[in-house]
């Protein structure tokens, strides 16, 4: 797919001020520092469009961007920061649980994780979260860049068996990707085409 066009939409935290055109979307989740901005800047080819920072909780609302002016990419804060109090925590996780249960247009999410790391249980508690609610999700690995070809192959099969062994009979759609080199972009674009082509 060609981006032809990417725009800032909407920054909150209320799924009801969210768009209310029916496009689909698409949103990105995963632990704060994973990737989830840098991932929307490298599949729109845009530098600055979503922030990103070295500095884990840099995105904290729903971040809605309309692509080719037909359907929407989401950037969500990151789950799993410590460095928030406890209470606005609480809020942080009821407006993405929120997000994620009332957003009727909400096609997919993909679940970010580190491709350098083993499974971590609040990754796959939130994926089994994902399926308990009937929302199809993908995986994507992030920071294929920082592992060589040998060890990048041993933690994606690794990783996998490890889905396998919980409670998943099958390995969901899942993409190896680099924001820092574009590994993973056609891929992860001609999904995305897949599915709103149907
Ligand atoms: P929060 O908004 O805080 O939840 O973080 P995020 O998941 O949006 O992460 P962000 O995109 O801001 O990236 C966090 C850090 O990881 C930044 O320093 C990025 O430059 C770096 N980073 C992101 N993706 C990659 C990648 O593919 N390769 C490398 N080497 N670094 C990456
Ligand atoms: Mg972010």
């Amino acid at each position: 797919m060609k981006i032809n066009s990417a725009e800032f939409v909407i920054s909150n935290q209320e799924v009801k001020k969210c768009p209310t055109n029916k496009l689909p979307e698409y949103a990105f989740i995963g632990r704060s520092n994973v990737g989830k901005s840098s991932l929307i800047n490298m599949l729109t080819d845009r530098k600055n469009l979503a922030k990103t920072s070295g500095r884990p909780g840099k995105t904290q609302l729903i971040n809605h961007f309309i692509i080719n002016k037909n359907w929407y990419l989401v950037d969500l804060p990151g789950y799993g920061y410590a460095r928030v109090s406890k209470s606005s925590k609480a809020k942080f996780q009821k407006f993405i649980t929120n997000y994620f249960e009332k957003r009727q247009q909400l096609v997919s999410a993909f679940v970010l994780v580190d491709v350098r790391h083993d499974p971590q249980p609040i990754d796959t508690e939130f994926m089994e979260y994902l399926g308990e609610n009937g929302i199809p999700f993908g995986i994507i690995f992030t920071k294929a860049d920082k592992l060589k070809p040998n060890a990048l192959e041993r933690n994606v099969e690794n990783y996998k068996n490890a889905l396998l062994e919980g409670i998943w009979e099958e390995v969901p759609p899942y993409f190896v990707t680099s924001a820092s080199n574009k590994t993973g972009r056609d891929e992860l674009l001609a999904y995305i085409d897949g599915i709103n082509q149907t």
